[in-house]
Parts: C-alpha cells; sequence; structure tokens
C-alpha cells in the first residue's frame, strides 16, 4: 500500500481530492464509495469548492456511503443521510436518485442489506471508495473481529465506537447501539482506495494497519492484501509508523 504523510489536516484533504477530481475527470459516470465522520469534512468541503469554482461535474456520479445508524430517520442530524446532504450532496450536482445510503428505518434491516449489495454490482462495482479508521482500526463499522469475507449486514456497535462518536451527539446514550454497514469483503472489491486519518488518536490504529500483521482483529490491516489502496495521514496520525514514506 501506498502512505502519504502530510503536515496538516488541510494538506491531507488536498490530496484526497486531487485523487478523486482526477478520477471523476477520467470518468464521470464514476462510482464512488463515500465515507461520513469528521476526518472526510475538508475533503468534501474541498470537493465543493472544485464543483463552484472549477466546474467538478457530478452529473453523472453515483455514491454508496459506507454506512448508516440503525433506528434514525433520514432526517436526524446525526444519521448519514443527513450529514451527507449537509456536508456534500446539497452543494454540488449530483443526482439525489444517485446517491445511495442504507436506511436505518428499513423495516427488515437484512433485506436493506441484500438490496444494496445488488445495487452496487449493477452500478458496474465502486470505482474509488474513502475510507475512515476508528481508533481501535474499523473501517466503515466492521469492527474488530469482523470476517474479511463479509458483505453489507448489520452489526453491534463496540463500546470504543459507541465513545468515539458520543461527541456528535448531545447524550452519549443517544448513540445508536447498531449500524448497517458494507463488509469487508465489499469494500474490498472497489477499485481504488483512499483511506484519511488524522490526529494522534488514530496513531496505533494506523501503525497497526501498515506495519502490523494482516488479521481481522485490525480490519484496515487487511488492506494490505488490495492492489490499489493509498493512506493519507497527518504527523500525528503518522506518528507511530517505523517506515520511511512520502511527505
Ligand atoms: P472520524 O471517524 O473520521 O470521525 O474519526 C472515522 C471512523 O470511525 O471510521
Amino acid at each position: 500500500m501506498k502512505v502519504v504523510i502530510c503536515s496538516s489536516y488541510e494538506e491531507e484533504s488536498m490530496k484526497a481530492v486531487e485523487i478523486f477530481a482526477r478520477r471523476m475527470r477520467e470518468k464521470p459516470n464514476i462510482v464512488l464509495g463515500l465515507a461520513t465522520g469528521g476526518t472526510p469534512v475538508g475533503t468534501y468541503k474541498e470537493l465543493i469548492r472544485l464543483h463552484k469554482e472549477e466546474g467538478l461535474d457530478f452529473s453523472q456520479a453515483t455514491t454508496f456511503n459506507l454506512d448508516e445508524y440503525a433506528g434514525l430517520s433520514p432526517s436526524h442530524p446525526q444519521s448519514y443521510r443527513y450529514f451527507m446532504d449537509k456536508n456534500l450532496f446539497d452543494e454540488i450536482n449530483i443526482k439525489k436518485e444517485n446517491t445511495h445510503i442504507l436506511s436505518g428505518l428499513a423495516e427488515d434491516l437484512e433485506a436493506e442489506c441484500a438490496s444494496f449489495e445488488e445495487r452496487i454490482a449493477s452500478a458496474g462495482g465502486i470505482d474509488l471508495q474513502l475510507l475512515g479508521i476508528g481508533s481501535n482500526g474499523h473501517i466503515a463499522f466492521n469492527e474488530p473481529g469482523t470476517a474479511r469475507n463479509s458483505r453489507t449486514h448489520v452489526v453491534d456497535l463496540a463500546e470504543s465506537t459507541i465513545r468515539d462518536n458520543a461527541r456528535f451527539f448531545d447524550d452519549p446514550s443517544e448513540v445508536p447501539r447498531q449500524a448497517l454497514t458494507m463488509g469487508i469483503g465489499t469494500i474490498m472489491e472497489a477499485r481504488e482506495i483512499v483511506l484519511l486519518a488524522s490526529g494522534g488518536g488514530k496513531a496505533r490504529a494506523i501503525a497497526n494497519s501498515v506495519e502490523g500483521p494482516v488479521t481481522e482483529e485490525v480490519p484496515a490491516s487487511i488492506l494490505q492484501d488490495h492492489a490499489c489502496v493509498t493512506f493519507i495521514v497527518d504527523k500525528e496520525g503518522a506518528s507511530l509508523l517505523k517506515g520511511n514514506y512520502q511527505t
């Protein structure tokens, strides 16, 4: 895997956007995999700027988001549908019907997961997937111990993830205990993956994922087996890496 170490969060976001913009210009009907959380916000801001100022065109793009909380409606401010609309989709020229996010309110959550897999397949698979990483090494909501061939599924969130995400909710007790998530097998089928991480809280997870053994105990370490992955990390996030990487 390729690792790029940046001096700041802003530089990290710019590097991610360079890859996204290049791929979108090469393939206007690109299928993008998108992520939520604090980390990708800078990337989305810069994509919006490129759309508004330089005409980056999303009109033919399709998107699939990694995950969604179970039980939150799309209008709940902490739902990932709400997050994506506010932080990206409402500001660019993407067709809303081409933006796919798992429904946390589906009556049959397993059927919702199966239909999501079918929608990815009928779109031709994901060309470029953006990922964050949890402090425990999770990717999407695939917590440590998730099978590497897992498909989109319903998960019980790890206590560490509930703690990490409590900052977004008024009260920690409001953090949903379950979510729907693309599986590790689903993510590994994306043709290209860009993982972003910033801050010292991610340093152990980054070091384990890049330089540790490939193990289901550190879900992001499985990305070592993917042919086209770039980790873009700031200095703090890279602080426990031992190797020499591009800066
Ligand atoms: P964060 O979340 O970007 O809010 O740190 C990343 C993740 O948990 O995957």
